[in-house]
């Protein structure tokens, strides 16, 4: 009779049945003729026991527990369901197959500093929480796509060399292409979406994009995914209509899906499931009043910070959007407020518990005359945006977009303090390797 190989995720479809499992071991222990071996096969964790009698000799069980932590195993058993063990069934093993014995594994129960964890984590990814953390990454991915798939959106893939900066000069990544001259690392694909909505209606893109940030706080990444999808012919409003009901479904689903996950990471999920629309909105002057309030030396025309984020966002339950930034703190292609320039028609959305800004989003300028103003203002070589230029000549329309940003998002869902553990290999000022 063959015996199914299957993933620990799908063992409890098994019970009462012979299979075979492959996998690692993660962890063991043992109390006189039986040893407890934790397997892991990615899907999952299970115990398996093994003891002297029917299957193992003593000396096969002394050589088990010989076995060293992270070797690889190709195990088989009966499935018993155990209410005490973790994930409530047990492995009965008859047989045992050492793959590879693993060298002494440098992750150990005992506390690493995160420096430690982090100039090792190709192996750090086969813990427990990381292993959750990033599997509630893969759900938010995977939501994204749903989402805006339903809504008939379509996927238009940016590029990741480019001629011209999107979002200021100040953290380009820099190279030298062949003989054309210098190309940069993408900040935002928004400008190539903005000429795919043109072109398709509804797009978005969902890639890896780059920012030099000098900035070493814990929501500030080098290389970070960013999700931006852009509207041809919808306004600031209907914008943040469509960021509100996409940031639900997100955690609606996480919620669904990832129950487990969360045990993992002790994530009180009850701040989760007051995420509905509509969020709240209020001004950027509304919010500097907050600030004033209580007590921070904010001023009209002064950026956030993720402190002033973090104070703005005690008050509220949900996400918060704030609107209408001063035009001189923003990019060169928001469209102004036709009531008063010197304020535009854009959205920061903020997200509870101190998470500060996921998503950054606004109606675009479409007036070719403004456009080339702002270019020239804002000091960025016009040759390199003709073709961006070009979107306002032949049949411009009013049309909007926003940026979300992946690992603040996956942090806050997850509610793990800093976003480096929720990329799997992290890129900062300070690190590049593994
Ligand atoms: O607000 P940002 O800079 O907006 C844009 O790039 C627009 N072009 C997007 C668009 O409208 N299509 O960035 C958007 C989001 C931020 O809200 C934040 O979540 C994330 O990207 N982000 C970062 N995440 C990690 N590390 C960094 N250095 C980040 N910079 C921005
Ligand atoms: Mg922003």
């Amino acid at each position: 009779m063959d015996i199914p190989w299957v993933s620990i995720g799908r063992i409890a479809d098994f019970e009462g049945k012979v299979v075979e499992l492959r996998g690692w071991l993660a962890n063991k222990r043992s109390s006189g003729k039986v040893a407890f071996l934790i397997i892991r096969d990615g899907s999952g964790f299970i115990q398996g026991t093994a003891f002297v009698g029917d299957f193992f000799t003593k000396d096969q069980l002394d050589e088990i527990k010989r076995i060293p932590i992270e070797s690889s195993l190709v195990i088989q058993g009966k499935v018993r369901r155990e209410e005490r063990a973790p994930g409530g069934y047990e492995l009965e093993i008859n047989s045992l197959q050492l793959v590879f014995p693993s060298e002494e594994y440098p992750i150990q129960k005992m506390e690493h500093s995160v420096d430690y964890l982090m100039e090792r984590r190709h192996l750090w990814l086969r813990s427990k929480k990381q292993n959750a953390l990033l599997r509630i990454r893969n759900v938010v991915m995977m939501s994204i796509h749903e989402f805006l798939q339903s809504e008939g959106f379509i996927l238009l893939d940016s590029p990741i060399l480019t001629p011209a900066a999107c979002e200021g000069t100040s953290t380009l990544f820099e190279l030298q292409y062949f003989d054309i001259g210098k190309a940069y690392l993408s900040q935002s694909g928004q400008l190539y979406m903005e000429a795919g909505a043109t072109a398709f209606g509804k797009v978005y893109c969902l890639a890896p994009t780059f920012r030099a940030e000098k900035s070493k706080t814990r929501r500030h990444l080098t290389e970070f995914w960013m999700l931006e999808p852009e509207v041809a012919y919808y306004d600031w409003q209907d914008n943040m209509v469509l960021q509100e009901n996409l940031v639900s479904f997100i955690v609606n689903q996480a919620l669904k899906k990832c129950q487990n996950e969360f045990e993992i990471l002790e994530r009180d999920t009850a701040p989760l499931q007051k995420i509905q629309p509509p969020f709240p909105r209020i001004s950027y002057t509304e919010a500097i009043d907050i600030l004033k309030k209580k007590g921070a030396p904010a001023q009209w025309g002064d950026d956030f910070g993720g402190d002033e984020e973090t104070m703005i966002s005690e008050g509220f339950d949900r996400p918060v959007f704030i609107h209408h930034y001063p035009a001189h703190i923003k990019a060169f292609y928001m469209q102004p407020d036709p009531e008063n320039p010197t304020m535009v028609l854009n959205d920061d959305l903020i997200a509870p518990e101190g998470y500060g800004e996921i998503i950054g989003g606004s109606e675009r300028i479409h007036d070719l005359a403004l456009l080339e103003k702002r270019l020239e203002e804002h000091h960025l070589p016009r040759e390199a945006f003709e073709w961006y230029l070009d979107i306002r000549r032949y049949g411009t329309v009013p049309h909007s977009g926003f940026g979300l940003g992946i690992e603040r998002t996956v942090a806050w869902i997850a509610g793990v303090k800093h976003i480096r553990e929720a990329i799997p290999f992290p890129r900062q000022i300070y690190r590049i390797y593994p």
